[in-house]
C-alpha cells in the first residue's frame, strides 16, 4: 500500500492539486462495476467527463440548440456563437496564431485522413518517402498506406530502443531528398514514450519536410504549443481530453490550409455551386462539410476550459508519480514484463504476463472493478516489433489515485494466481 496517499501536492505550502477535489468533479467515478468501486485505468482509450462538460452539453441541448452557420434566427446565432467560441478556445489551448487554423473533424483519425488525402494526394509522387515511427497508432499509419497504395509512396520506419526510447539518430538517418512527410505521435498510446518532437520538427524543416504531429495522447498530459513546436499540422480528439466523443481538432498552418483542396464535399464548404461548376470556401469552412458536432463542440469548450484553469503542471507531476509507482509495483512480479520504461514518458504502463492472454487478464480484473485495455492497442507494427500480438495497458488520468493502483496490482496478482 502506498504509505503516503498524496491527496495533494504543495508548492510553497500552498495546495495546488487535490485529487479528491478533482474526483468530485467526475460523477462516473462514484459508480460501482461488478459490485466493486470503479477503478478506471483506460484513460488513453477515452477519458471520463467532468460535470462541467455534461452540464454544458445538457444546457446547450435544452436552451441553445440549432444548426450552425445557416439560420439567421436567434437560436442559430446563439449556437453558431458557441461553436465559434470553441474554435477560439482550441486556438488558445494550442497557442495557434489564428482561429481559422483550427478545423473541426470527427476525431483525430479523421484529421490525419484529411491531411493525407488532401495534402498527400496533391504533393506526393511515386517513390516519395513518408517517415512514421514504429509505435504509431493505426490512425497514423493507414492513411499513409493509402498513399503508398494510390501514389506509390514509400513508408520508412523510425524505431525505438528496447525500453521504448525514440531513436533520434536513426530517425535522422532515414531522411533522404525524397522524404516529403514526417508524421509522428507526440506520445505513444502504448509505451507512453514522449518523442522530442520539437527537435524532430527542427531537423525535418531543415530539409523542407512537412511534419504532422498526432497529439491525441500528449494534449491530455502536457501543454502543446503549435507555435513553439513549429508543427505544420497537429491533431487531437475531444474524448481523450475529458470532452465528448464525435469531435476532433486539426490544426494546420494558414499557409498550408490555404493551398489545400477540400476533403469532403457538401453544405457549408462551398463558395458557389452551379450545374457545371463549384468553388470552395476559405479555411476552415472548406474542410467542414455538412452539419458539424454542434453540442459536442460546446462540451469540448467546457473540457478545454476545465484543463486550462487547472494546474497542468501539478497534474503532470501527479500522473508521473502514479506511473512510477505502478511501474515499481509491477516490477516486483517476475512473471510480468513492462513494455516502455523510458524516462520521458506519460501516464501509460503496458505489459504482458507469461503464459496469459491479455484479454483473459483484463476480463478477470474487471471483476474487481478495474478497467484496463487489452489487445493490439491499434498498433500492430509495434506488436510485431516486440514479437508479440497483444498487451495489457493501464493508463492514468488526473483523477486516478495510488489506491487505484494498489487495487489494480492486487487484482492482477489474483488473476495470475488463478490461471497459473
Ligand atoms: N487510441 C485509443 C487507444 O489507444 C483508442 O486505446
Amino acid at each position: 500500500m502506498h504509505n503516503t496517499e498524496q491527496k495533494f501536492h504543495t508548492k510553497n505550502n500552498v495546495c495546488v492539486f487535490d485529487v479528491n477535489r478533482i474526483r468530485n468533479d467526475f460523477p462516473i467515478l462514484c459508480c460501482n462495476v461488478n459490485d466493486k468501486p470503479l477503478v478506471y485505468l483506460d484513460n488513453a482509450a477515452s477519458a471520463q467527463k467532468p460535470s462541467v462538460v455534461i452540464e454544458a452539453m445538457n444546457y446547450a441541448l435544452r436552451h441553445e440548440y440549432s444548426n450552425v452557420h445557416r439560420g439567421i434566427h436567434y437560436l442559430s446565432n446563439a449556437a453558431t456563437q458557441r461553436f465559434e467560441d470553441t474554435r477560439e478556445t482550441c486556438r488558445v489551448f494550442l497557442n495557434a496564431r489564428h482561429s481559422d487554423e483550427i478545423i473541426f473533424t470527427k476525431n483525430a483519425t479523421e484529421a490525419i485522413n484529411l491531411v493525407a488525402l488532401t495534402w498527400g494526394m496533391n504533393n506526393l509522387q511515386q517513390d516519395d518517402e513518408i517517415i512514421l515511427s514504429i509505435m504509431e497508432h493505426h490512425a497514423n499509419i493507414v492513411p499513409w498506406h493509402f498513399l503508398r497504395e494510390r501514389k506509390g509512396a514509400i513508408i520508412k520506419w523510425a524505431l525505438v530502443d528496447d525500453d521504448g526510447t525514440f531513436d533520434l539518430d536513426q530517425f535522422e538517418k532515414l531522411i533522404t531528398p525524397r522524404t516529403k512527410v514526417v508524421s509522428l505521435t507526440h506520445m505513444s498510446n502504448v509505451l507512453g514514450t514522449v518523442i522530442p518532437i520539437k527537435e524532430v520538427i527542427r531537423i525535418a524543416h531543415q530539409h523542407n519536410i512537412m511534419v504532422f504531429v498526432d497529439a491525441a495522447q500528449s494534449a491530455v498530459h502536457m501543454s502543446v504549443d503549435v507555435r513553439d513546436l513549429d508543427a505544420d499540422f497537429l491533431c487531437f480528439s475531444g474524448h481523450k481530453v475529458y470532452g465528448p466523443s464525435g469531435i476532433g481538432v486539426l490544426y494546420g498552418k494558414r499557409e498550408f490550409l490555404n493551398n489545400l483542396p477540400p476533403f469532403l464535399g457538401g453544405g457549408a464548404m462551398i463558395e458557389n455551386v452551379t450545374t457545371d461548376n463549384v468553388t470552395y470556401g476559405p479555411p476552415p469552412s472548406r474542410f467542414e462539410a455538412g452539419t458539424p458536432a454542434i453540442v459536442e463542440a460546446v462540451g469540448l469548450t467546457a473540457a478545454l476550459n476545465y484543463m486550462i484553469k487547472s494546474d497542468r503542471q501539478a497534474i503532470a507531476t501527479h500522473e508521473n508519480s502514479l506511473t512510477l509507482y505502478a511501474q515499481e509495483q509491477l516490477k516486483a512480479f517476475n512473471w510480468l514484463r513492462i513494455h516502455g520504461t523510458t524516462r520521458n514518458k506519460g501516464g501509460i504502463v503496458s505489459f504482458t504476463v507469461d503464459g496469459l492472454h491479455p484479454h483473459d487478464i483484463s476480463m478477470v480484473i474487471d471483476r474487481s472493478g478495474v478497467a484496463i485495455r487489452a489487445g493490439h492497442l491499434c498498433t500492430q507494427p509495434l506488436m510485431q516489433h516486440y514479437g508479440i500480438t497483444a498487451m495489457c495497458r493501464a493508463s492514468f488520468g488526473m483523477y486516478n489515485t495510488f489506491r487505484d493502483i494498489d487495487i489494480f496490482v492486487e487484482a492482477l496478482e489474483k488473476a495470475y494466481n488463478l490461471f497459473k
